[in-house]
């Protein structure tokens, strides 16, 4: 047997599986599983007529550029459209801003390998997004988390972080934060706040990276459009660059999302995608890009923010009813997720089996923490589920919880 590690990168030796790849491939293998892990859209909001007759014609055989390679930034179409997505969030851009990505996940990587050296120190919010943690980590990154507080990130604790970390002779090239009803959270940073961190990161000179795919789904109950405005559309010194993505407005299976950064890095991040895959998807884009055109995305949106609404109302109704007495969360305001604390002595991590068991599974909240995390955390998405199984999976894991050891 031929011992591969001698041949891997330090790299890749030190690569880790998503946890919550690993839930989504747990609870497929046993059908009578309700999952709340993945932060999937609900597949039966996808406007597939609409689909099936844009690619039908795109596929016809006229254009032959719709299954060629394209330029790496991508399809102009879709730059230009992008343009106009993100000036109505107040983001002025121009093309030499804007990179299509195969996902956001992609322009996670893409800022990993433009901006960090190994044994830098990224800055991160307590908890953020694993997809961010994986590509940060793969280009040997050091991440060093920041606490949240209710209207998101500390930013006392952020300064007091960033000057420890730069004390210690470390380069700190960026924080990366997700304002938007963050992943996993759900937490918004309030509007003073994001102000302040702007002018915080002009004083520390440093960048921000702001992860935006939630922005557009707003509970209009609770939230409105000026309190998800990015920082991006106040970053008057290009300070900022800014992801976000079709995935779930549209449907992530088209792996198309874009990023807006000052022009000179957005060259660098067209060079490290060279390598990585030449062009996004030209089918992808053209579909995505009809879709913008002919008004599918604008129609789609509404429709999604009183969905989610919906079900987020469905699981909240259900955890009030099971677990008030044992657990708490901040109510999500727009998004995908519920971030619930359980009792103190509950293991999230090592309740996984049971809750297997009970028929329900979550992403324990340790997979969202870059350091000691509190375990007794679990992040539930409501996105995927319909209300009638969203009822069914809370009351089998307030079950499940009812029987731990405390
Ligand atoms: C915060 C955050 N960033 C990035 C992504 C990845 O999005 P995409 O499907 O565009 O790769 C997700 C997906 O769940 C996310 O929650």
């Amino acid at each position: 047997m031929i011992d591969y590690s001698r041949f891997l990168s330090r790299a890749a030796r030190g690569m880790q599986g998503s946890a919550i790849r690993r839930m989504g491939v747990l609870s497929t293998d046993r059908r009578d599983i309700i999952s709340f892990a993945p932060g999937y859209p609900a597949a039966d909001t996808f406007p597939w007529e609409d689909f099936r007759e844009i690619a039908a014609e795109l596929l016809s055989g006229r254009d032959g550029s719709v299954l060629q390679y394209g330029p790496t930034r991508g399809f102009r179409g879709l730059v230009d459209a992008v343009v106009d997505i993100v000036g109505a969030r107040a983001i002025r851009a121009t093309v030499p801003d804007i990179v299509i990505t195969s996902g956001s996940q992609q322009g996670l990587d893409l800022v990993a390998r433009v901006l960090i050296d190994p044994g830098d120190v990224v800055l991160v919010e307590l908890p953020t997004y694993t997809g961010a943690i994986t590509a940060f980590r793969n280009c040997q990154a050091t991440l060093v988390g920041v606490r949240q507080e209710a209207d998101g990130i500390d930013l006392d604790h952020l300064d007091d972080v960033i000057a420890r970390e730069r004390g210690n002779g470390k380069r700190v090239p960026f924080l990366y934060v997700v304002p938007n009803f963050q992943n996993p959270t759900g937490l918004l940073i309030g509007l003073d706040k994001r102000q302040r961190l702007l002018e915080w990161a002009a004083r520390r000179d440093v960048l921000i990276v702001e992860d935006d795919p939630y922005g557009d789904l707003y509970f209009e109950d609770s939230a409105s459009p000026a309190d998800t405005r990015p920082l991006k559309a106040d970053d008057r010194d290009g300070r900022v660059v800014y992801l976000s993505t079709f995935s779930k407005t549209l449907a992530p299976g088209y792996r198309v999302a874009w990023l807006v950064a000052p022009a000179e890095i957005a060259t660098r991040f067209e060079l490290a995608k060279q390598a990585a895959d030449l062009c996004t998807g030209a089918l992808d884009q053209r579909i995505v890009h009809e879709a913008w055109r002919r008004g599918v995305l604008a129609a789609q949106v509404p429709r999604l923010r009183a969905h989610y609404r919906d079900k987020r109302d469905a699981m909240t109704r259900a955890l009030e009813r099971e677990l008030h007495a044992l657990a708490t969360w901040p109510q999500p305001r727009g998004g995908f997720f519920l971030w619930v604390t359980l009792p103190d002595g509950i293991d999230a991590d090592a309740m996984v089996p049971r809750a297997l068991d009970g028929g329900v599974i979550y992403v324990a909240g340790s997979a969202f923490y870059v350091e000691d995390g509190q375990r007794n955390t679990i992040r539930l998405a409501f996105s995927a589920a319909d209300p009638v199984h969203i009822d069914e999976g809370i009351r089998r894991l307030a079950r499940v919880i009812r029987d731990e050891p405390a």
